[in-house]
């Protein structure tokens, strides 16, 4: 067996060769683990005379002491050239593009609106926007919405502090876009106006944030005759059933003369519920021709142009379409539900994808 001296000597050149944290834990094993070398020693005290047990036990925890420091301190050094490496090595370079991303999905909100607007485009809308936060004129007064309404109530919308002690409002419907295209362009006009909109509610068919799409049309000879085609079009388009029945059912908004609610027809049968024909109803919109009092509120001259205007929510609509069942779900960032609901990026919209009959 070694000398301690011998031994200490081997040890911390063993220490000062380990050139992984690996091999160094094998050292601190091989040397101070319950069949190391050092331990090894100690036990070989138990037969000395107990003068000399003193001297070598104190030489023998010195030793342990010197070789534990060194292996630690090698450690040390050897993380940390660890880390230079990494940081050397391990660079990104920000400027790079990105690449490209295999595993994205598009939302069904982003894939309807898209569908919607796809549809009016062929028959000749273009997309207008307006801002979520308005004032009161644009979402209520203009469109001819009494102070009275309930829609204007504290508890069934946001408002705002506005400038000059005026409010304002997170919009709670697409038509201010209405007033705002009105009152900046010239008739005649045909725009859809998709957006995110506000009402005071929460539950699995309503969320305090949702998202509408509104049409406008005016021009000097459009009647009720091409709300109802136009519709009746669009609703045959977006749930992919050529004969889908459509009704028009009197209704009411201030902001439309004469109004109707747009029913297509269903059927519950079975507890699942299927779009197509059946002996059942369910509501997507509300329309009606534009109200002369808008009009003038917009500056058109009533004698002169009339139109039609129609709103729909969009996560209505795509529940509809794509069975899903639970509003809330649509803001939850989810992935699992993404990867289940969304759309791949070059997918043909509504041909592929869910559609529920
Ligand atoms: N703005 C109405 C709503 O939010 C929908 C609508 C739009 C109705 C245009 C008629 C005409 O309920």
């Amino acid at each position: 067996m070694e000398t301690p001296e011998q031994l200490r000597d081997i040890l911390l050149k063993e220490a000062a060769d380990a050139d992984t944290l690996d091999a160094l834990e094998a050292l601190r094993v091989s040397a101070l683990g319950k069949k190391g070398r050092i331990t090894d020693l100690m036990k070989g005290l138990g037969q000395m005379d107990p003068d000399a047990r003193k001297a070598a036990g104190q030489a023998l925890n010195a030793l342990k002491d010197e070789v534990a420091a060194a292996i630690d301190a090698k450690k040390t050094t050897l993380a940390d050239a660890d880390l230079d490496r990494r940081l050397m090595t391990e660079k990104i370079d920000v400027t790079l593009p990105s690449s490209p991303q295999a595993d994205g999905y598009v939302h069904p909100i982003s894939q309807t609106i898209d569908e919607i607007i796809a549809i009016f485009g062929e028959m000749g809308f273009t997309v207008a926007e307006g801002p979520d936060i308005e004032d009161d004129w644009h979402n209520f007064t203009a469109l001819n919405i009494p102070p009275d309404h309930p829609a204007r109530q504290e508890h069934d919308t946001f408002y705002l502090p506005g400038e000059h002690g005026e409010r304002k409002v997170l919009r709670t419907h697409t038509s201010p876009t209405q007033i705002r295209t009105m009152t900046a362009h010239k008739p005649p006009i045909r725009i859809v106006v998709p957006g995110r909109t506000y009402r005071s509610d929460y539950d699995a068919t309503h969320s305090p944030m949702f998202h509408q799409i509104e049409g406008l049309v005016i021009d000097k000879t459009s009647h009720m005759g091409h709300l109802k085609g136009c519709l009746i079009e669009f609703c045959r388009a977006f749930f992919e059933v050529d004969d889908l029945p459509v009704r028009f059912r009197p209704s009411y908004f201030p902001f439309t003369e004469p109004s109707a609610e747009v029913d297509i027809g269903c059927t519950r049968e079975g507890g699942g519920l299927r779009i197509g024909h059946g002996d059942d109803w369910l509501e997507i919109l509300g329309s009606g021709m534009v109200n002369p009092n808008v009009l003038r509120n917009c500056g058109i001259d009533p004698e002169e142009y009339q139109g039609f205007a129609f709103g729909m929510g969009i996560e209505r609509v795509a529940m509809l379409k794509y069975g899903i069942p639970d509003l809330r779900t649509f803001y939850e960032s989810d992935l699992r539900w993404l990867r289940h609901y969304g759309f791949r990026s070059l997918e043909v919209p509504g041909m592929v994808g869910g559609l529920v009959r």
